[in-house]
């Protein structure tokens, strides 16, 4: 049986080794699973760790220093004073991929930004180099969210200064696309 629940300190280094195989070298840190102000969930079967999710809230004003290009790109559909749900990184040990791991995972964090009442919450969805569409956009569109916009070459100059080594370009620079995905009870059309 599969289990969802909050992170357990012990179980850290197993999702790392998961977050470096799907995720790459170097994206995810020990301080993203540990950061009091992050969401984060975890996906365990037989008290082995297979999957996480992690998430946080944003002000519109870190959400536009933390993320401007997703910013600049939703400003007319997002309220200036909202307050913005992020679905942060997923990644499910490929052991159990295609069981259900990565929805029931997205399904927790949503339900705890829905109980917070975050009307409006955003993901980028990693589309890898030459795939037609982020590995996550099934998920993603049963859950409501709904495609705005896809930033070519994303990561490039983030990879190239933090030195993180994508899955599918090898070492920096990674040229993969991001798709902004938007999941919004109450956003104008832009
Ligand atoms: C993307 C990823 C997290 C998916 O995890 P997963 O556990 O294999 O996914 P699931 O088994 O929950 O979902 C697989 C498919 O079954 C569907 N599905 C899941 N639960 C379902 C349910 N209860 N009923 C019907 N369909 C369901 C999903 O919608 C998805 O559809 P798709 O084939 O159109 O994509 C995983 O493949 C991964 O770690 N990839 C590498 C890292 C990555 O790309 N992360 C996303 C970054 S944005």
């Amino acid at each position: 049986m599969i289990q969802f629940g909050p992170v357990a300190k012990e179980r850290i280094p197993a999702l790392l080794s998961i977050a470096e195989k799907q995720l790459g070298d170097s994206y995810i840190r020990v301080e993203d699973f540990t950061d009091p102000d992050r969401l984060v969930y975890e996906a365990v079967s037989e008290k082995k760790a297979i999957g996480f999710v992690t998430g946080k809230t944003l002000s519109s004003e870190d959400f536009r220093t933390n993320l401007p290009k997703v910013f600049e790109a939703l400003s007319r559909r997002i309220h200036a004073s909202r307050m913005i749900g992020i679905v942060g990184s997923i990644a499910v040990d490929s052991l159990y991929s295609g069981s259900g791991v990565g929805y029931g995972l997205m399904g927790v964090l949503l339900d705890e930004l829905d109980r917070k009442s975050y009307e409006t919450v955003l993901m980028l969805g990693w589309k890898k180099r030459g795939a037609s569409r982020p590995e996550i956009a099934g998920i993603a569109a049963r859950y409501g969210f709904e495609a705005v916009r896809e930033f070519p070459e994303y990561w490039k100059e983030e990879s190239q200064k933090l030195g993180y080594r994508c899955p599918s370009c090898g070492d920096p620079p990674c040229l993969c696309d991001a798709v902004l995905l938007v999941r919004c009870k109450v956003c104008k059309d832009s």
